[in-house]
C-alpha cells in the first residue's frame, strides 16, 4: 500500500486544508506514514503570509531534493498559497525540477486527477480564479475537536497581507449545509468545533448573519462548544457578543487581532478602524462577557512605525491585557500595498520591537495567570500523556492537570493551583 506524509505550514487553515488532502488520498485508497522518509508520495501544503513560513517550506525542499535522489519514485507535490503568487510556481519548477506536481489554493482538492497525471508527466497548475471546492472527504486529525469552514477568501486588502491576492474574494458557505456538517460532528461525539474563515463576522457579507449563525449552532443536544476564529475588529458586532453570552455552547473567546496600537500606522495598514474604537470594541464584549479570553495578532515594524508608533501598541497591550498575544516581525509581500512604501524599517529595529512586545506580554500574562490561582474553570481535555492532561477553557485558557487515559476528550472541572512558566496548572475536582 502506498503511502503519503503531508507536511504542513501556516495557520489553522492550512491545517483544515492538509485534513482534506489527507481525505482524498485515504478514499484513494493511500495509508499515512510517519515520516517523509517512509513516504511514496509527499505533499507540501504551504503558506506565504509571512517570509519566514515560506523559508521553511524552501528550506524543507532541500531535504526532500535527498529524498528524491535516493528513492526516485517518490511523488512531491507542492500546493497551498505559496505556488499561487504570481511567479513563484514558475521559480519552483527552475529551481526545484524533482517536484512532481505543483498546484495552488484553488486547485487543490482537484489532487487525486493530479496524482494520475503526474504518472506520465510533471503538472504545474495554477488557478488564478476562486471556485467552490467541491465536497472532498475529510480526513480529520482530531477524535474531540474539529475544524469547519463557513467561508473562504478576503476582500479586506489590508496592506500588508497577501492573502485576498493568493485565497481570492470572499465566498461563505451555504448556512444549512454548515449547520448539518456541526450537527453530524457532535452527533458523531466532537466537542468542540472551531468554525473558520479569514474574516468570520462578515459571513454571507455580513451582520446578522454570523450572530444568526451562531444561535442555529447552539441548539444541538449534548454537551459541546463552538469557537470561532478570526475576527476583523471593524466587522465584530454586539449582537454576536451577544449570542455568545446567551449560550454556554458558545465558547467565551475571541480572536480580535488589532495589529498596531497606532492611528497612523493603522490607517496606512487599511484596518479601517481606530486604536479608540478598537477599545470600545473590548468594552462592549467585557460588558456582555467579563470572562471572556481575548487574544490578538500584533506587528512591529510596518513601513514608516516610530519609536512613538511601537509604544502606542505597548500603550494598547496594557490597556487590553490579552490572555495570549501573537506577535510579528512585518514582512515585505510582494504584489501588496505595504511593499511598495517608502520608510520600511531595518531588522535591527524590528527585532528589538519585537522581543520588547513579547517581554511585556509574557509580564502581563504572568499577572494574569497569578490572579487564576484558587479559580476553577471547566476544561475539555484534548489529550492525556504520561498520566498529565492538557485541556483548555470555553475562554481558551491551556491548563494541565493530572490524568488518567479516561479523562481525554471528556468536559472536566479543574482547579488552578499554580503557575509555571506563564503556564497554568491545575487538579481535577
Ligand atoms: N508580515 C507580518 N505579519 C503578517 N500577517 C499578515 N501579513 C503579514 C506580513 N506581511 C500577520 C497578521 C495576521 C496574521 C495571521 O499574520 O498579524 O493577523
Ligand atoms: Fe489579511 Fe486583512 Fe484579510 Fe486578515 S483581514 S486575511 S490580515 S487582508
Amino acid at each position: 500500500m502506498k503511502k503519503f506524509y503531508i507536511n504542513t505550514y501556516g495557520c489553522q487553515m492550512n491545517v483544515h486544508e492538509s485534513e482534506k488532502l489527507a481525505g482524498i488520498l485515504y478514499e484513494r485508497g493511500y495509508i499515512r506514514a510517519d515520516s517523509n522518509e517512509e513516504a511514496d508520495i509527499i505533499l507540501l501544503n504551504t503558506c506565504c503570509i509571512r517570509e519566514t513560513a515560506e523559508t521553511r517550506v524552501l528550506g524543507n525542499l532541500g531535504i526532500i531534493k535527498k529524498i528524491k535522489e535516493k528513492r526516485p519514485h517518490v511523488m512531491v507535490c507542492i500546493c497551498g498559497c505559496m505556488p499561487q503568487k504570481p511567479g513563484t510556481a514558475e521559480m519552483l519548477k527552475k529551481r526545484c525540477p524533482f517536484i512532481d506536481i505543483i498546484i495552488g489554493t484553488h486547485n487543490m482538492y482537484k489532487l487525486g486527477e493530479y496524482l494520475d497525471e503526474a504518472q506520465h508527466k510533471k503538472v504545474v497548475e495554477i488557478w488564478d480564479k476562486e471556485r467552490e471546492p467541491e465536497n472532498a472527504p475529510i480526513h480529520r486529525d482530531g477524535k474531540f475537536s474539529a475544524w469547519v469552514n463557513i467561508m473562504y477568501g478576503c476582500d479586506n486588502f489590508c496592506s500588508y497581507c497577501i492573502v485576498p491576492y493568493v485565497r481570492g474574494r470572499e465566498r461563505s458557505r451555504d448556512f444549512d449545509e454548515i449547520v448539518a456538517e456541526v450537527g453530524s460532528l457532535v452527533k458523531n461525539g466532537y466537542k468542540e468545533i472551531t468554525l473558520l474563515g479569514q474574516n468570520v463576522n462578515s459571513y454571507k457579507g455580513g451582520a446578522p448573519e454570523f450572530g444568526n449563525l451562531l444561535r442555529a449552532l447552539s441548539q444541538f443536544d449534548g454537551e459541546y462548544w463552538i469557537k470561532f476564529m478570526t475576527s476583523h475588529p471593524k466587522d465584530l458586532t454586539e449582537d454576536v457578543v451577544k449570542a455568545m453570552a446567551s449560550s454556554d455552547k458558545i465558547a467565551k473567546f475571541i480572536h480580535l487581532p488589532v495589529q498596531s496600537g497606532s492611528d497612523r500606522i493603522l490607517k496606512l495598514m487599511n484596518r479601517k478602524y481606530t486604536s479608540g474604537e478598537y477599545l470600545d470594541k473590548i468594552k462592549m464584549i467585557r460588558d456582555h462577557l467579563p470572562d471572556a479570553g481575548i487574544s490578538s495578532d500584533i506587528m512591529v515594524g510596518f513601513p514608516t512605525e516610530t519609536e512613538e508608533d511601537y509604544l502606542c501598541s505597548e500603550d494598547l497591550v496594557k490597556k487590553v491585557k490579552y490572555n495570549n498575544l501573537f506577535t510579528f516581525i512585518y514582512s515585505r509581500r510582494s504584489g501588496t500595498v505595504a511593499d511598495k512604501m517608502d520608510g520600511q524599517i531595518d531588522l535591527k529595529t524590528k527585532t528589538d520591537r519585537i522581543e520588547r512586545l513579547i517581554k511585556l506580554q509574557f509580564d502581563i500574562g504572568n499577572e494574569l495567570a497569578r490572579s487564576y490561582i484558587g479559580n476553577t474553570y471547566r476544561i475539555l481535555c484534548e489529550r492525556v500523556e504520561n498520566g498529565i492532561g492538557y485541556g483548555k477553557s470555553s475562554c481558551d485558557k491551556s491548563i494541565s492537570f493530572e490524568a488518567s487515559e479516561e479523562n481525554a476528550g471528556k468536559f472536566l472541572n479543574v482547579k488552578i493551583t499554580e503557575v509555571k512558566n506563564n503556564k497554568l496548572k491545575g487538579e481535577l475536582i
